[in-house]
């Protein structure tokens, strides 16, 4: 059974989750503006696995003899200045997602939920992913400048994400 503080917890993650998602789609839809079909791609993988990591909580909340509250998912930015923008804009919120994670692991120890911590196990290792992904795009972004030729490579390598 879960504790009412950490039911609210774990359906305030699934918000934030699914407003990555929401980011990350919105991103897609920014770079399908641009014709840069690769990033749009890779974007919107990337929304997807959010849709996935707001399941994962759902699940644990509904087995767990919890209740799943799903509240209005707030507006998100519409466009960037440039794909370096957008790519450090992710990088930015992965850290603080990473945060959220964090203080939901801490909160779970504190309480003695063990199920919850160990689920938790599995976020705190993804953000060690979702933060190197966005920061490796951002370092290829920086490199690449504003070189042409660099960005359509970029953009053709993104097209070859592959979903999980
Ligand atoms: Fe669900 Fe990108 O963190």
């Amino acid at each position: 059974m879960l504790s009412k503080r950490i039911e609210k917890a774990l359906n305030e993650q699934v918000n934030a989750e699914l407003w990555s998602g929401y980011l990350y789609l919105s991103m897609a839809a920014y770079f399908e503006s641009s014709n840069l079909c690769g990033f749009a791609h890779w974007m919107t993988v990337q929304a997807k696995e959010e849709l996935g990591h707001a399941m994962r909580l759902y699940r644990h909340i509904v087995d767990r003899g919890g209740r799943v509250t799903l509240t209005s998912i707030d507006k998100v930015p519409t466009s960037w200045a440039s794909p370096l923008d957008a790519f450090e804009a992710s990088y930015k919120h992965e850290v603080k997602v990473t945060g959220l994670i964090n203080s939901l692991a801490t909160l779970a120890k504190k309480e003695g939920d063990h199920a919850t911590d160990v689920m938790l196990h599995w976020f705190v290792t993804e953000q060690v992913e979702e933060e190197s992904s966005t920061q490796l795009i951002v370092s290829k972004l920086n490199l690449i400048g504003k070189s042409s030729g660099g960005l359509f490579m970029l953009d053709h390598e993104l097209g070859k994400r592959g979903q999980k």
